[in-house]
C-alpha cells in the first residue's frame, strides 16, 4: 500500500490525472533532447498486434509506422492521461483500443501481442519481475518488448544522485530513480539489447527478446 492506504496504482492514478494538462509541455526541452530520440530508436520497430504498457498521453504514437502496426492496444491507470492518447490515435490511421486500468489487473492470452511497448512506465510498478513475466507470456514467439526507461546512473556521482533524489521523486511522479531495470529483465529470461543511452547513460532504450 502506498501512502494515505492508497493502494500503489491509485496513488499513480491521482499524480497522473493530475499532471495529464500539463504532462505534454512539462520539460518539454529535456524530453526533445534526451527521451525523444531514444523513442526514434526503438518504436518504430513496433510491429502487428502490439501492446503498449502506460501508454499515458500517447507521446509514442506519432512514431508507430501505420501499415506496419495492425492494432495497438493501450493500458494506463490514469483516465486523464488516456484521453490524449485517444486524440492522438484518432487521427493516426491505427486501429485501437484503450483500457483504464492498473497494469497489475490486466491479463491476455499467451501469445496476444507480436510487440509489447513501455516508455517511462517500469521505474514505477511495484513488482518489475512479475509484469517481465507476464510479458514474455503475452509475446508471440519471435516477439520483442521495446523500452525506453530511466535507471540509476553507472558512475559514482550519477548513482549516488539517483539515490539521494529518489525519495523526492517517488513522492511527486510516483517512480523511482535508482532501479536497475534491465538487469532485472535480464534475470526474468530476456536477452537484452541497449540500442541508445543519453543523460549520463540514465536514459536507456533497448529491445528485449524472450529465449526461442
Ligand atoms: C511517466 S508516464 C509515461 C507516459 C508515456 N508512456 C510516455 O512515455 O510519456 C507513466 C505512465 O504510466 C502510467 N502508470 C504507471 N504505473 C501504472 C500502473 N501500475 N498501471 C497502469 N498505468 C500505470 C501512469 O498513469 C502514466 O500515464
Amino acid at each position: 500500500m502506498g501512502g494515505g492506504g492508497l493502494t500503489e496504482p491509485e496513488r499513480v492514478r491521482r499524480i497522473y490525472d493530475r499532471f495529464a494538462p500539463h504532462y505534454e509541455r512539462r520539460g518539454r526541452w529535456f524530453k526533445e533532447r534526451y527521451i525523444v530520440p531514444l523513442r526514434e530508436l526503438v518504436i518504430p520497430r513496433a510491429r502487428g498486434r502490439v501492446l503498449e504498457l502506460g501508454i499515458g498521453n500517447g507521446e509514442t504514437v506519432p512514431l508507430y509506422r501505420p501499415g506496419q502496426v495492425d492494432e495497438l492496444v493501450g493500458v494506463d491507470v490514469s483516465g486523464k492521461m488516456l484521453a490524449f492518447a485517444r486524440e492522438k490515435l484518432s487521427s493516426r490511421g491505427i486501429p485501437f483500443s484503450l483500457l483504464q486500468l492498473p497494469l497489475e489487473a490486466v491479463d491476455f492470452p499467451r501469445g496476444s501481442f507480436d510487440t509489447v511497448v513501455s516508455s517511462l512506465v517500469m521505474c514505477g510498478v511495484d513488482d518489475q519481475g512479475e509484469v517481465f513475466s507476464r510479458v514474455r507470456r503475452w509475446l508471440r514467439p519471435g516477439g520483442e518488448f521495446l523500452l525506453i526507461e530511466h535507471v540509476r546512473g553507472r558512475g559514482a556521482v550519477s548513482g549516488a544522485l539517483c539515490d539521494l533524489l529518489n525519495p523526492i521523486q517517488l513522492r511527486v511522479a510516483g517512480c523511482e530513480l535508482n532501479r536497475n531495470t534491465f538487469a532485472v529483465l535480464a534475470r526474468a529470461g530476456f536477452e537484452v539489447e541497449v540500442l541508445g543511452e543519453s543523460f549520463f547513460s540514465i536514459f536507456r532504450a533497448a529491445v528485449a527478446r524472450p529465449p526461442s
